[in-house]
């Protein structure tokens, strides 16, 4: 009886196993491409100027982010304070802290203290902090636990889709304009969050935009 199976079907097996290598390959790396950008930049945390502490100076000494951050309710931009704002205490606590050398400098000069950037959106997405904090958006949400941390990291992605999940559903994510500036606290269950949300964005008619040309303008 002459063979069913032409003699290329042997190879068969082989085949099928370097195709899929191939594919599979190729898929890593159109994932690696088209979906890490807003990955890598969660956990970039740069050696600053001079090692500022939030954990000191919010969870320990109690000071508020507006204290230093004085325009993130006010303006689209939040600032990072000058020398001047540091030196408030600074005169007087650690004097003589090496640590500190660069802040007195830069306080004597006039000059920015050069601190590292790292929250930065590109050129064409247009973002507003006020228009988010006061309407009950925390730093929490977009920020991470800033008020634990004794060097800032990147702890969100701040991609597209992170900005559209909240757009679509903000009352899972709003909270009292009153509680937005207190990173400890929420509300104590999921479920109290969505029935709370609903209604202050009912009560405050939150509509965050998703056209596209509300973000990118
Ligand atoms: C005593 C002043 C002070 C207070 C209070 C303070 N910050 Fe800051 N913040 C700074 C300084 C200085 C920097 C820049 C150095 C750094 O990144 O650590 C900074 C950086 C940041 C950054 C990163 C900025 C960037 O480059 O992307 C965020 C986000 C931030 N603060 C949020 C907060 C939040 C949220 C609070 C309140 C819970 C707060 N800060 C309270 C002084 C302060
Ligand atoms: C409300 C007062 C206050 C303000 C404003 C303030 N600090 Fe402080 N800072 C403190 C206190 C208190 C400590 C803790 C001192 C200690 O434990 O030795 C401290 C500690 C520090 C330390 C650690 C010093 C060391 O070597 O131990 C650094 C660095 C520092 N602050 C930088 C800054 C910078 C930069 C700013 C401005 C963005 C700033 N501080 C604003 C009160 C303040
Ligand atoms: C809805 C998200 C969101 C919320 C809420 C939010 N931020 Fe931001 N923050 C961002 C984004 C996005 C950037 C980068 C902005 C850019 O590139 O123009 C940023 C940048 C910053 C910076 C750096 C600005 C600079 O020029 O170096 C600081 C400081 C900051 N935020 C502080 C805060 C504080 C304090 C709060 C709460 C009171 C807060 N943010 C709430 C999204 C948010
Ligand atoms: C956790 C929820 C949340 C996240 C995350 C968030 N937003 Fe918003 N956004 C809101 C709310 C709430 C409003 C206010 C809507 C209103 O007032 O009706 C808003 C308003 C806006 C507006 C309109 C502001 C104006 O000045 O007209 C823009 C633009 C915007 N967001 C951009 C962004 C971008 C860009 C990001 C991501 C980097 C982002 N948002 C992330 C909740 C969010
Ligand atoms: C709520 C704000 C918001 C809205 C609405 C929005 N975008 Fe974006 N878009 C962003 C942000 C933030 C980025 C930057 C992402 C990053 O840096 O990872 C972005 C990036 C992009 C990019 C660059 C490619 C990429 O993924 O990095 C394109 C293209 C884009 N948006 C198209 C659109 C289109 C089309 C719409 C309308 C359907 C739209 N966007 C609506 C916030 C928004």
């Amino acid at each position: 009886m002459a063979n069913i199976f032409p003699k290329w079907v042997n190879k068969m097996p082989l085949r099928i196993v370097v195709a899929l290598v191939v594919i599979s390959s190729v898929v890593t790396g159109l994932v690696t491409y088209y979906a890490t950008p807003k990955y890598t930049r969660v956990g970039y945390a740069p050696i600053q100027p001079v090692p500022f502490s939030h954990a000191i100076h919010v969870d320990q000494l109690g000071l508020d982010c507006r204290y230093c951050h004085t325009y993130v309710d006010r303006s689209g931009h939040s600032n990072i304070p000058t020398a001047a704002t540091c030196m408030n205490c600074h005169t007087q606590i650690g004097k003589e802290k090496p640590d500190l050398e660069p802040v007195r400098r830069c306080y004597e000069s006039g000059e920015p203290i050069p601190w590292i950037r790292i929250h930065q959106l590109p050129d064409y997405v247009y973002f507003n902090h006020s228009a988010h904090v006061n309407r009950g958006i925390s730093c929490l949400h977009c920020h991470g636990e800033i008020n634990k941390m004794d060097v800032v990291a990147h702890a969100k992605p701040l991609s597209m889709s992170f900005c559209l999940d909240c757009h679509r559903e903000p009352y899972k994510h709003i909270r009292p304009v009153d509680k937005v500036y207190d990173l400890e606290w929420s509300y104590p269950d999921t479920l109290t969050q969505i029935t709370e949300g609903k209604k202050l964005v009912e009560s405050w008619q939150v509509h965050p935009p998703q056209g596209c040309s509300c973000c990118h303008r």
